[in-house]
């Protein structure tokens, strides 16, 4: 997710546009870039004040574009920074969003002679803007768009019409502002703000053509549209959450678009199939491997489990996880047709970084889930699958697990149609993975009965968590959750194991959140509950919509569907995120930013 922003008007443009990308930064903020006609561009790696720091003199010119990168395709250096330039120079393009066939149109431009500095996207499509430029900047544009897919937030400038900005939405939000001394356009409000409150919200498949005292909104063909101006509510730093109380809840709420930009561009329904580029190459190697060692730390450990079931059990990939910390430090039986798969959002987690670079030692080979892209982890695996989850502000990890089960979901598809998964198995897990986002919604819109349970539940110290099977991951990750965000006592257990022990702590004060689909240890959990509830423990189960049965056994239910049962654990882990959320709160922490915890943990 980045941040574009533009002006045209009467002020100084380059202290607004910088302004501007500084209210963005939470969009993304591994590098950034301005472009002012008739000054060109300025780019830097890192922070918005590592850019401040380049642009020593205010630049003359009254208009401008700009844009702070979450890098998708392509590390974070000056040369895949935005603004990107055509061939000719002259035309200047911000871009936040992905697009899709950027490949086939690559080597279409480099066939014409087009030459690419960069590994992005949004190059090819400022080159193809260039292409198609013969003198009207609005007609460019809007030729191209014609020939791309994928999903846009747009912002274009030449040199030959300095006073025109045009921009165009696809799946990327685009807001236009319109102030006193001239308009703005950005990603977001939060840019706005502080130059108006007047709005105008564009939609997809919209493009406008703007001035310093006018704007036309249209379609791509051309075709005007009437759009009412509307006024913002809300304050700059709420509208940075989108009007959430704080990042961890618009994280939780993001996981349905998490998901959905996860998956863009990998499904290959009518094969039963997905395409994961990064892995293309290494295809041969993960359908022959004898054995699969996932490495990860904390909740990116506990996503490696899940999918150390689904993959087993789907793909017919022995598979084993091991805590990073552990493996770094253990003898390691290898062999030559076994890999490490590594699991990391930030890429830069110390103790998973080191058991790759002993695997790679190793010989073994080694491959990378990871969501910040560019990141050291993702930089020194053999090949890899981005998340495209977005950027994870909150510490506590919560979309960025989602997306990293849902491509451990894929990868099982990706290797299970190379050994014995079927066609038909293929496309339902295919049609299964298309259906979540909406699956989760339909949890997500319970999140006031869940504040309400866990108002009653936030009293207790000390909780148990429990599960079976590819739920058995989800009480170790839901405690993890409960004990970073409410410093409340929790843990988890597949629930086999609570006889052998840890029943011994159970009574009315030692409350147990019990996992229960109705898979094939129904009853078996059903059981561990009825013993739960012998010793008067408080249950809260999460169960299946409809399930009679359980409700009657337990003090307290939160539903959630019954789905394909390779992408049930995605949807029962979710209101275990609002759990901890409003307990948090309950408490009154900070729930963004809990003690003694760092969002990416590079100290051994
Ligand atoms: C998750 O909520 C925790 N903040 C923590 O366990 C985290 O998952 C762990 O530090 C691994 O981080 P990584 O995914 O960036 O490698």
């Amino acid at each position: 997710m980045c941040g574009i922003f533009g002006y045209i008007g009467t002020r100084t443009a380059s202290p607004i546009l910088v302004e501007g990308l500084r209210t963005l930064e939470y969009r993304g903020y591994d590098s950034a870039g301005i472009y002012v006609p008739g000054y060109g561009a300025v780019k830097a790696v890192g922070p918005i004040d590592n850019l401040a720091k380049k642009i020593k003199e205010t630049i003359p010119g009254t208009s401008g574009i700009a844009h702070t990168r979450w890098a998708t395709h392509g590390a974070p250096t000056e040369t895949n920074a935005h603004p990107h330039t055509d061939q000719s120079g002259s035309i200047f393009v911000v871009h936040n969003g992905i697009i899709e066939n950027y490949t086939l149109l690559k080597e279409g431009l480099k066939v014409q002679g087009i030459t690419f500095e960069s590994d992005t996207d949004t190059e090819v499509l400022t080159k193809l803007i260039g292409i198609n430029y013969s003198g009207d900047l609005l007609e460019a544009v809007q030729r191209t768009l014609r020939m791309v897919q994928g999903t846009y937030g747009l912002a274009v400038m030449s040199e030959h019409e300095p006073e025109k900005i045009v921009v165009a939405r696809m799946g990327s939000p685009l807001v236009i502002g319109i102030c006193e001394d001239g308009n703005i356009i950005a990603s977001d409000p939060s840019a706005i703000v502080s130059h108006t409150k007047d709005v105008i919200y564009l939609d997809d498949g919209d493009m406008a053509l703007i001035e310093k005292d006018s704007y036309q909104i249209m379609s791509f063909e051309g075709r005007g549209r009437e759009k009412t101006t509307e006024k913002i509510e809300w304050d700059l730093e709420e509208i940075k959450k989108d009007g959430y109380d704080h990042y961890l809840l618009k994280e939780i709420m993001e996981i349905p678009k998490a998901i959905e930009n996860t998956l863009r561009g990998r499904l290959i329904p009518d094969k039963g199939r997905v395409k994961l580029g990064g892995l293309e190459k290494h295809s041969d190697k993960l359908s022959g491997l004898h054995r699969l060692t996932i490495v990860g730390c904390g909740s990116a450990a506990y996503a490696g489990e899940v999918g150390r079931y689904i993959l087993e059990e789907y793909a017919g990939v022995p598979t084993t996880v091991e805590l990073a910390s552990e493996y770094r430090y253990r003898t390691n039986l290898k062999d030559s047709k076994s890999a490490v798969l590594a699991i990391s959002q930030s890429g830069e987690t110390a103790d998973t970084l080191a058991a790759i670079r002993l695997a790679k030692k190793q010989g073994l080979g080694t491959f990378g889930i990871v969501n910040v892209v560019g990141s050291t982890i993702a930089r020194e695996n053999d090949a890899g699958v981005y998340n495209h989850a977005g950027p994870e502000v909150s510490i506590a990890s919560t979309k960025a697990v989602i997306s990293q089960i849902t491509v451990l979901i894929m990868l099982a598809v990706f290797i299970g149609r190379e050994r014995k998964m079927s066609l038909e198995d293929g496309k339902d897990i295919i049609e299964a993975l298309q259906s979540l986002p909406k699956e989760i919604e339909k949890v997500l819109e319970q999140r006031e009965e869940i504040e309400k349970i866990a108002k009653k539940y936030a009293q207790f110290q000390n909780f148990v968590f429990i599960g079976r099977n590819n739920h058995s991951p989800l009480a170790s990750e839901a405690a993890l959750k409960l004990k970073e965000i409410t410093y409340i006592h929790a843990e988890g257990y597949p629930g086999g194991e609570l006889k052998h022990g840890p029943i011994a702590l159970l009574d009315e004060k030692f409350p147990v959140v019990a996992f229960a689909p109705q898979d094939h240890v129904y009853e078996k959990i059903v059981s561990n509950i009825e013993e739960i509830k012998a010793r008067k423990a408080p249950v809260l189960a999460i169960a299946n919509t409809g399930d009679d049965q359980v409700s009657h056994l337990v003090d307290d239910v939160i539903y959630v569907p019954k789905v394909h049962p390779i992408i049930q654990s995605i949807v029962s882990i979710v209101p275990t995120y609002l759990l901890a959320y409003y307990i948090g709160i309950e408490k009154g922490y900070n729930v963004d930013r809990p003690r003694n915890l760092a969002k990416s943990v590079t100290v051994e």
